[in-house]
C-alpha cells in the first residue's frame, strides 16, 4: 500500500506520458514552448507499463490516469493502455486529454480498454480559444468530444478554467451546452503550476465567482459531501438534477485532506503531490537492474515524506520547479 504519514492512502495513479503539448494555453506555457524532455530521458512504454504493473499489482493502485503535456502525443498510447488493462486486478483507466486527436483515436482507445475521458475546453468561441490556446484547434476538440461519445468513452467530463477578461461570461453558456449533451462540466481554479510563473491570486477566478455566475442562470443545490470520496470536484445538482456540475477549488477549498494520488512524470519520477518540491527517481532505479520489489519499496519510501498540502496560501509556499505540462494534470 501507499501510505502517508497523514493516514492517507493513494490509490489513483497519474501518469504522464509526455511533457509535449500541441496547444500554448496561456495558463500554463509560453508561446515558444518549453524545453522538451529528450527521449532518453523519457521512459520507454515498456518502463511505463512495468511501473504501472508494480503499482496495481503489489502497492494497490486501484485507478490509472494517462496526462500530459497531452497524451494523445504518445505515439505508443494505445498499446499502453491495452497492456495496463490487462492487469490483474484490472485498474480503470481514464485520460485527460485537450482532446486534439481524439476523433482518430477513441475508438481504439475504447477497444485497448480505456474507460473514460475528461476533455479540456474553456470557451464555445473558436476565437476566444485561440486567444487562449494559441491555437486554431476548437474544431478538432469539438470533433474529439463527439468521437469520445460515441465511441462510449463515458461519461465524457470536461475541464474548463475560466480567466479574468477572457473568457469568464462565458460559464453558464458552457454549462447549457453540456448540460445539453450530457457532458458532466467542472470548473478548475487557476493554479500556480504555470511555467511563467505569471499567477496571480488577486486575477484568479474563484469558486466563489464561478458559482455566482453559474446562479445567475441555474439553481444550484450542493451535492452532499459525503459521495465525494477523494474527488476534486465539489458538486452541484443543476436545476433539481439529475444533471451536475463540479467546481475543483484547488486554491480556495483545498482537498488535499482526502488526496488519494500519486504521481509519475515522463521521465520516471515520483511526486507525491502536485506541488510537492521533490521527487524520486524511479528511472535510474529501474534502469540500472532493479526488481520489482526493489522498486516498490522506493515508491512507498516516496508517499510515505508526503507533505500535508499543497499550501498555496502559506506564506512560504514556493511553486514546483517543473510546470503543470511536466508533472500531469
Ligand atoms: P475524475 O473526476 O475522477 O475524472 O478525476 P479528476 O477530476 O482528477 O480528473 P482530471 O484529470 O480531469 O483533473 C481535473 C483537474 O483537477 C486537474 O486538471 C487539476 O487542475 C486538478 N487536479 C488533479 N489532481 C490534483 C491534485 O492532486 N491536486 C490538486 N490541487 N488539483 C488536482
Ligand atoms: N491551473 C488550473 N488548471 C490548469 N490546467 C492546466 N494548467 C492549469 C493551471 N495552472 C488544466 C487544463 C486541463 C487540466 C489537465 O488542467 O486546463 O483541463
Ligand atoms: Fe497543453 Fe494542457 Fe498546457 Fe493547454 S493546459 S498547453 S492543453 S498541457
Amino acid at each position: 500500500m501507499l501510505l502517508d504519514t497523514f493516514g492517507r492512502r493513494a490509490v489513483d495513479l497519474r501518469v504522464s506520458l509526455t511533457d509535449r503539448c500541441n496547444l500554448r494555453c496561456t495558463y500554463c506555457m509560453p508561446e515558444q514552448g518549453l524545453q522538451w524532455l529528450a527521449k532518453p530521458e523519457l521512459l520507454a512504454d515498456e518502463e511505463i507499463v512495468r511501473l504501472v504493473t508494480v503499482a496495481v499489482r503489489d502497492l494497490g493502485v486501484q485507478e490509472v490516469r494517462f496526462t500530459g503535456g497531452e497524451p494523445l502525443l504518445r505515439p505508443g498510447l494505445v498499446g499502453i493502455v491495452q497492456a495496463c488493462a490487462a492487469l490483474d486486478p484490472r485498474p480503470e483507466l481514464s485520460l485527460t486529454t485537450n482532446g486534439i486527436g481524439l476523433a482518430r483515436t477513441a475508438e481504439a482507445l475504447r477497444a485497448a480498454g480505456l474507460d473514460r475521458v475528461n476533455v479540456s475546453l474553456d470557451t464555445l468561441d473558436p476565437d476566444t480559444f485561440h486567444t487562449l490556446t494559441r491555437r486554431h484547434r476548437h474544431h478538432d476538440v469539438l470533433n474529439g468530444l463527439a468521437a469520445a461519445e460515441a465511441a462510449g468513452l463515458t461519461p465524457v467530463k470536461l475541464n474548463a478554467v475560466l480567466m479574468r477578461g477572457v473568457n469568464e461570461e462565458e460559464a453558464p453558456a458552457l454549462l447549457a451546452w453540456c448540460l445539453e449533451r450530457g457532458y458532466e462540466l467542472r470548473f478548475i481554479e487557476q493554479m500556480p503550476l504555470d511555467a511563467q510563473h505569471g499567477w496571480d491570486r488577486s486575477a484568479m477566478i474563484t469558486a466563489e465567482e464561478i458559482l455566482e455566475r453559474l446562479s445567475a442562470r441555474f439553481e444550484l443545490t450542493p451535492e452532499p459531501s459525503a459521495t465525494r470520496g477523494a474527488a476534486p470536484a465539489e458538486r452541484w445538482l443543476v436545476d433539481g438534477g439529475p444533471a451536475r456540475v463540479g467546481v475543483i477549488a484547488s486554491v480556495t477549498r483545498p482537498f488535499c485532506r482526502a488526496c488519494d494520488r500519486t504521481r509519475l512524470t515522463a521521465d520516471g519520477q515520483v511526486r507525491n503531490c502536485l506541488f510537492a518540491t521533490g521527487e524520486t527517481d524511479l528511472r535510474t532505479a529501474l534502469r540500472s537492474g532493479a526488481d520489482d520489489a526493489e522498486l516498490a519499496a522506493l515508491w512507498r519510501a516516496a508517499m510515505w515524506g508526503k507533505k500535508a498540502g499543497a499550501g498555496i496560501d502559506a506564506p512560504d509556499f514556493h511553486q514546483p520547479a517543473r510546470p503543470m505540462s511536466a508533472i500531469g494534470g
